[in-house]
């Protein structure tokens, strides 16, 4: 196999379903010595946010804010919370999209992009297509 240093992806980051985002957090802070944020509140996406830094990623504890939040629904299902998806960034999310359609794996929604966590546009893939993974695609410019 060739590769090619500069075709690297990067991952963005990894989101966890917790049911307190303080508490867990704590995991991170008091035994690893991470960094962590302040707690962000994302009505618009049914949550509360703390951002673990890492130095090539961040983890993301995702707690819902009320019944309506995915989180709400994955939390019922994995009542321990857990891995909810990982996001890569791609620099055309266009182009990607043309590459799954061929493909046949879909994107959930409408299939076009909303505006994500980070303020950029983002899309999910159907983890049915995906081997069972929710991977989100982040457009980072
Ligand atoms: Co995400």
């Amino acid at each position: 196999m060739t590769e090619n240093k500069n075709n690297k992806k990067k991952l963005n980051h990894i989101a966890i379903a917790v049911s307190d985002v303080v508490q867990a957090s704590k995991i991170w802070r008091d035994n690893l010595g991470c960094i962590i944020s302040e707690v962000h509140k994302l009505p618009e996406h049914g949550v509360k946010v703390i951002f673990v830094e890492f130095s090539n990623i961040k983890i993301e504890l995702l707690e819902p804010i009320d019944k309506n939040s995915p989180i709400s629904n994955f939390l019922e299902k994995n009542p321990k919370g857990g891995i909810h998806h990982i996001c890569c960034e791609v620099k055309d999310i266009s182009k990607v999209k043309k590459n799954f359609a061929k493909n046949k794996i879909r994107i959930l929604g409408d299939g076009s992009p909303k505006t994500g966590a980070h303020g950029n546009p983002v899309i999910f893939l159907n983890p049915t297509d995906t081997h069972g993974t929710l991977i989100e695609l982040e457009e980072v410019k």
